[in-house]
């Protein structure tokens, strides 16, 4: 049984003030939602409030992931967090985001580079794989997706490979409010992600791995995806900057 995990990236929004009070509006009720565990939910802030997240949820079942790292662990690398660095403060690592990929030039080298450096550090990555508009349309989301899995993975070991969360983000869906259908999302992850991991791996290890949807999740259209058999969470961007949303996101995640 994959327990499903809903994580909310932040992205490059909320100051260190007004992280303080959008934790303090979701803290109880999150608490409720992820106190049996039926459901993990890790919050996903910028860097400067990452501190200040893990400090306000660290009595509760609520994780914090930071949204980036660097492959390095210390040295003369202006403007970058290392691991050690994530250690002290969350769990969790966004990796590979299509954001990172699409204005900070990151390559499928570079996110296999993070995850293994994240693994190396006990953090638990969240991969981020999706085809872009044009390539949907050409009818090759198979082949970009599964190259970008294969290559995330490249050199990882089976267990730290089942540590591992994927986020499936097609690029076309992040903040159009055009998501995908639950069962196209279903279907790449089914077929393209898990089959990727089943070559790589074997089936066992390919039905360990949680993969996320993401891609303008709203509390309106998240029970399609969490309706879908291949479909173990969400990665929330936009939503999860509004409490309401996202809490109502989290507790649809429980049924
Ligand atoms: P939106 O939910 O705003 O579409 O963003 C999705 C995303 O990129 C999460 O990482």
């Amino acid at each position: 049984m994959r327990i499903p995990i809903i994580a909310g990236n932040w992205k490059m929004n909320k100051t260190i003030a007004e992280a303080r009070e959008l934790v303090g509006a979701l803290r109880d009720e999150l608490t409720r939602v992820a106190a049996d565990g039926k459901v993990q939910i890790v919050l996903c802030p910028p860097f400067i409030a990452l501190a200040e997240v893990a400090a306000r949820v660290k009595e509760t079942p609520i994780k914090v992931g930071a949204q980036n790292l660097f492959w390095e662990v210390k040295g003369a690398y202006t403007g970058e967090i290392a691991p050690p660095m994530l250690n002290e403060v969350c769990d969790y690592v966004i990796i590979g985001h299509s954001e990172r990929r699409q204005y900070f030039g990151e390559t499928d080298e570079g996110v296999n580079k993070k995850t293994r450096v994240a693994l190396a550090h006990h953090l638990t990555p969240i991969v981020c794989v999706g085809e872009n508009l044009q390539q949907n349309e050409a009818g090759q989301t198979a082949q970009i997706v599964g190259a970008q899995v294969r290559a995330a993975f490249t050199e990882i070991a089976r267990d730290d490979a089942r540590r591992c969360v994927i986020a499936y983000e097609p690029v076309w869906a992040i903040g159009t409010g055009k998501a995908a259908s639950g069962a196209g999302a279903n279907a790449v992850i089914g077929l393209t992600i898990r089959g990727a991991l089943a070559d790589l791996y074997d089936e066992a290890t390919a039905q360990t791995i949680r993969v996320q949807y993401g891609g303008s999740v709203t509390p309106k259209n998240v029970a399609e995806f969490f309706a879908q058999p291949e479909i173990d969470g969400a990665l929330v961007g936009g939503a999860s900057l509004l409490a309401a949303d996202f809490i109502a996101i989290c507790q649809a995640a429980r049924k």
